[in-house]
C-alpha cells in the first residue's frame, strides 16, 4: 500500500536521489508537507488568483448552503503545486464541514472504499488526490456512491455470497489529478464542476511570496519579491520553496532582508536561471537540440537520453516548458522552439531551419 503522503516524485519511480530534491520540483517533498499546510490559504478570500473560479465556487457554496444540500462533486486538474489540495480544503472550510483526505492508490479494494464512505458524516467533503490512480474495480463501486449515495457490497463468499445495498450520508467528492487525460469518461461525467487549475502570473506569485513572507516572518522588499516570483515557474509551491531558501542567503550573505541582489545571488547559487529553468529543464532542451536536431523525438527516447522517467517528464517538467514556449508537443514527438534555441544561444540545425519557411 502506498501511503497518501509519499511524494509523487517517489511514486513515479524517478531515478533522482530522493534526498536531493530539485529546487524547482513542483511536487511536494517529504519535509515540505508541514510547510504546505502552514502556508495554505484557508478561505477563498486568501487564495490568490483564479478569480473566475473563486466567484463560481462562492455561488455554488452559497446555493448548496441555502438548500442545505451537499455541494455537487468537484474535479480539479492541472500540474502539481498550483493549489488543487488547497482549494479542496478551502471548500470544506467555507461550507463549514470536515474534510476526509485520501488518495487513489491508497484505496486498493472496494472494502477500503466502503470503509471511507461509511464513515463520512452528512454533507462532508471527501477529497481523493490522484483520482486517476483509482483501480477500475474501486471506480465501479464509486459510481453509485457519487450518484445516489448508495453502495452495493458483497457479503460472504461462495454459494452464500449476496449483495446488499447500503445507504450513505450525502457527501461532496472533490477529486484532484495532474493527469486529466487518464480520468475515464464515466468518471468525469459524474462531476458537476470540472475545473482546470492553471499556472499563475508573476504578479499573482508576487502576492503569494509576500503573503508567505508575512506568515513566516521573513523580511522582503518589493524587488526581492518580484525577483523570486519571476523565477518560480508560475507555481506557488516553488515560489514558497524559493522564498525559504533565499531567506538563508539573506541571513548568511546579507542583513536578513531579502532584496533583489540577495535574491539574485541565491537564485544563481541554486542554479535557477532568469526564466526559472533548472538543470533538468536545460538538459531536456539541450538534449533535444544537440542529439535530436531540435526534434521531434518520442518521449521514451528522450527520457532515456536524459536519465529521467517519461511520466515524470510529462507531468513535472513539460507543462512549464510548453507554457513558456520552449517546447512543443506534436503528434510525432517533442520539438524545441525558436525561443529555446535563442535561450541557449544555439543555431537551428539545417534540417530544422527549413521548418521556418
Ligand atoms: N492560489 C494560491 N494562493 C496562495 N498560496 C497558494 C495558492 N495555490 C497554492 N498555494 C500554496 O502552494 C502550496 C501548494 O499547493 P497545493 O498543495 O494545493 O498544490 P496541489 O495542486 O495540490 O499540488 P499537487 O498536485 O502536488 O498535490 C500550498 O501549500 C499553498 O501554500
Ligand atoms: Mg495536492
Amino acid at each position: 500500500m502506498v501511503p497518501s503522503d509519499t511524494p509523487r516524485r517517489k511514486r513515479l519511480g524517478t531515478v533522482r536521489d530522493e534526498n536531493v530534491p530539485r529546487i524547482t520540483d513542483p511536487t511536494a517533498g517529504i519535509d515540505e508537507q508541514e510547510l504546505d499546510t502552514s502556508l495554505r490559504p484557508k478561505t477563498l478570500e486568501e487564495f490568490v488568483g483564479h478569480e473566475k473560479l473563486k466567484d463560481n465556487l462562492r455561488v455554488f457554496i452559497e446555493a448548496a448552503k441555502m438548500r442545505s444540500e451537499a455541494l455537487d462533486h468537484v474535479l480539479f486538474y492541472g500540474p502539481p503545486g498550483l493549489g488543487k489540495t488547497t482549494l479542496a480544503s478551502i471548500i470544506a472550510n467555507e461550507i463549514g464541514v470536515a474534510m476526509t483526505a485520501t488518495s487513489g492508490p491508497v484505496i486498493e479494494r472496494p472494502g477500503d472504499l466502503a470503509g471511507v464512505l461509511t464513515n463520512l458524516r452528512e454533507g462532508c467533503v471527501l477529497f481523493i488526490d490522484e483520482i486517476h490512480r483509482l483501480n477500475h474495480i474501486v471506480e465501479e463501486y464509486l459510481y453509485p456512491a457519487m450518484e445516489d449515495f448508495t453502495l452495493d457490497i458483497m457479503i460472504d463468499k461462495g454459494p452464500s455470497a449476496r449483495s446488499i445495498k447500503l445507504n450513505l450520508n450525502k457527501f461532496t467528492l472533490i477529486g484532484a489529478t495532474t493527469r486529466a487525460g487518464m480520468i475515464t469518461a464515466p468518471m468525469r461525467a459524474r462531476f458537476g464542476v470540472v475545473s482546470r487549475i492553471g499556472f499563475y502570473t508573476a504578479e499573482e506569485l508576487k502576492l503569494i511570496v509576500e503573503r508567505s513572507a508575512g506568515i513566516l516572518g521573513i523580511e522582503i522588499d518589493n524587488d526581492g519579491a518580484t525577483e523570486i516570483a519571476g523565477r518560480a515557474r508560475c507555481t506557488p509551491r516553488i515560489a514558497n520553496r524559493l522564498l525559504r531558501r533565499i531567506r538563508d542567503f539573506a541571513q548568511v550573505k546579507g542583513e536578513g532582508r531579502i532584496t533583489r541582489d540577495i535574491a539574485r545571488i541565491g537564485l544563481e547559487a541554486l542554479e535557477v536561471d532568469e526564466c526559472g529553468l533548472d538543470d533538468m529543464d536545460k538538459r531536456i532542451l539541450t538534449t533535444i537540440i544537440e542529439k535530436f536536431g531540435g526534434g521531434p523525438v518520442g518521449i521514451n527516447t528522450l527520457a532515456t537520453a536524459v536519465g529521467e522517467e517519461g511520466e515524470t517528464i510529462e507531468e513535472v517538467y513539460e507543462p512549464y516548458l510548453v507554457q513558456e514556449g520552449f517546447l512543443e508537443r506534436t503528434p510525432r514527438g517533442r520539438e524545441v522552439t525558436e525561443l529555446a534555441h535563442k535561450h541557449f544561444g544555439k543555431a537551428r540545425s539545417p534540417k530544422d531551419q527549413s521548418k521556418l519557411f
